[in-house]
């Protein structure tokens, strides 16, 4: 079939030309040798202590904005973007060359006596006006510092992404034009560095080791704009910090306060102190809730000065190192993320995915989903995690404090993995349809610590072996009804692609003939049309059944007393 796919295309195996988050760009097969997730985060950490966000009545401030800040220090680069609820509101983040200089910058803020509120230092700033007419020194100067963006978070709307892809010359492009149009953005990830950056400087006086940092689709190279923040908060040397080791053999040692309850109440009553903490003091946090009995507890809040919903948690290291496996499985091959950001959005407009959690599956399991499929085709384009486990060095060894074992190699020339696969992303996309139509979801297990099904252990609708936590099945959510609506799904879309490149073959892409290719495949359900997975009601779960993975969530179980909501 695949073949006859390249034959209504008329192409050659032909490497497509995406770029990576962290910018390399390599021909389908060849080893590459990326930036590492470590560096990666580092950089953009490092970024957000040289970074201030400043209110403004709107982008044609920053000429006034940029003269004043400059007294600071050097502003190398600037982004406008909007948060809009009932009005609109304006910001600028400025990005100073170091961080002392937007540390003075911070310094020099006032407080409004008129206002109430405690006093509180963090990057978030607001431009006052003065009344006088000021000189743009900007054109008078001559500063070449412009904006890098204009509304920079906006995200494209759906009629216009589908314009855009509608103009494509063919489902290739398509695919490129919907990762490059959808895929989070350098501001999207400054803005969340810049979240994490503020919590771990509100409580570094108090906790020095404290790190917060963010994991999930924000770094993993999987978001697209607007996802939202997963951070995690560690008060001790866990999340290895610069400093962390820096005076072991001083012979003046602390005293801190002893730990009297169990790790798991421990972590709970610390998440009530900070969720009170983010509530009455930080600038911008607003309706935070504290779900704590879930398996990880979380304290999520939103950010009205970044847009940003946030899921805070304190326990949840192996999330993080999670996250920088899926950076990696990014990394071997440019196909991988264009065509998991294709699968996510074919997923969502057929309703298998939903942004609340429940019976159905989640991004993240859908993500496993074509990693492992992308480690079995004949020619496979992954390695199985068992390839890099068995890689690793002695500096890639990572416990976690409750003993997860998170070791496995950073360095891509260590792991020395190449595929010989050269298909296209539109082959691939295909192939995926038509191999989860087969799969044996009834008596298979998908690992891909094997890189091959294994039995089911239990009778769960979907297994997918937690690569980290091997006792565990990442999508024990899902219900036999979902898993059945995942299988016709899929069969759909194989033919719905299959029909699309027929059409191809015989006509051409002709754009007055609307709509072709992915659009499609992205088409909402009809209506009218009654198909089998229509007859189940999806439940919404309650959110303490969230990230349950180790036993059956319970039907309902309330979280109002856990809740207080700004
Ligand atoms: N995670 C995990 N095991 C799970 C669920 C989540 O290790 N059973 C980790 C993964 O690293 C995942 C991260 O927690 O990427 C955040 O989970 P979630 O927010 O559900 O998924 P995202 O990848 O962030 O996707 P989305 O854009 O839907 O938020
Ligand atoms: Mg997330």
């Amino acid at each position: 079939m695949l073949s006859a796919v390249r034959r209504c295309y008329n192409l050659k195996p032909q490497v497509p030309r995406v770029r990576y988050l962290c910018s390399t760009t390599v021909p389908a097969g060849s080893k590459v040798s990326a930036h590492s997730f470590e560096d990666f985060v580092h950089k953009r950490q490092e970024e957000a202590t040289r970074s201030v966000i400043v209110q403004v009545s709107s982008e044609r401030s920053f000429p006034e904005l940029y003269n004043y800040c400059r007294d600071y220090g050097n502003i190398i680069s600037a982004f406008h973007y909007c948060v809009r609820h009932d009005d609109v509101q304006h910001y600028i983040l400025l990005e100073y060359e170091n961080a002392q200089q937007a540390s003075e910058a911070i310094d020099s803020a006032a407080y409004n006596e008129d206002l109430t509120g405690v006093p509180v230092r963090s990057p978030f700033l607001w431009f006052r006006a003065t009344g006088r007419k000021t000189i743009q020194r900007d054109t008078v100067s001559g500063s070449k510092t412009q904006l890098a963006a204009l509304d920079g978070i906006r995200i494209m709307d759906n009629e216009a992404l589908m314009g855009t892809l509608r103009e494509a010359v063919d489902i290739e492009k398509q695919i490129a034009l919907l990762y490059e149009n959808t895929k989070l953005n350098d501001l999207g990830i400054r803005l969340r560095f810049l979240a994490a950056s503020q919590v771990q400087q509100a409580i570094s006086g108090m906790f020095p080791l404290a790190r917060a940092l963010p994991f999930g689709s924000s770094v993993n190279g999987f978001g697209k704009n607007g996802c939202d923040l997963d951070l995690i908060l560690r008060l001790d040397e866990e999340c290895k910090g610069p400093d962390s080791k820096k005076r072991p053999e001083s012979r003046l040692v602390f005293h801190t306060k002893e730990n009297l309850t169990n790790g798991r109440s421990q972590t709970q009553r610390q998440m009530e102190s900070i969720g009170d903490m983010l509530h009455l003091f930080l600038p911008g946090v607003c309706h935070v809730r504290r779900i704590l009995q879930a398996r990880v507890p979380i304290i999520k809040y939103h950010h009205e000065h970044l847009n940003l919903e946030i899921d805070l948690s304190m326990s949840n290291l192996s999330g993080f190192y999670m996250s920088e496996l899926l950076f990696m499985f990014g990394e071997f091959d440019e196909r991988v993320r264009p065509l998991i950001f294709c699968i996510r959005r074919w997923a969502q407009s057929c309703g298998l995915t939903n942004p609340s959690p429940g019976r159905w599956i989640s991004n993240f399991s859908l993500t496993c989903l074509v990693i492992f499929f992308l480690q079995q085709t004949k020619q496979p384009i992954l390695p199985s995690i068992n390839t890099l486990i068995r890689s690793a060095a002695p500096e890639d060894v990572r416990i976690t404090e409750d003993g997860i074992n998170c070791t496995f190699a950073r360095n891509f020339e260590a792991i020395g993995f190449s595929s010989k696969n050269s298909n296209k992303i539109s082959d691939l996309l295909l192939q995926f349809f038509e191999f989860y139509s087969q799969f044996d979801f009834q008596n298979k297990a998908i690992s891909l610590n094997e890189g091959r099904a294994v039995s089911k252990p239990d009778h769960s609708a979907l297994y997918i072996v937690n690569p980290l936590e091997q006792l565990l099945n990442v999508s024990k959510n899902v219900s036999l009804e979902e898993c059945e609506r995942l299988r016709i799904e899929v069969r759909n879309a194989a033919w719905v692609l299959e029909s699309e490149v027929e059409n191809y073959q015989q006509t051409g892409v002709d754009k007055s003939q609307e709509p072709w290719g992915l659009l499609n495949l992205f088409k909402t359900p009809d209506k009218n049309i009654i198909r089998p997975n229509m007859f189940f009601k999806p439940r919404i779960l309650e959110v303490s059944e969230l990230f349950d993975n180790t036993e059956t969530p319970p039907a309902t179980k309330s979280t109002s007393s856990n809740t207080a909501t700004a």
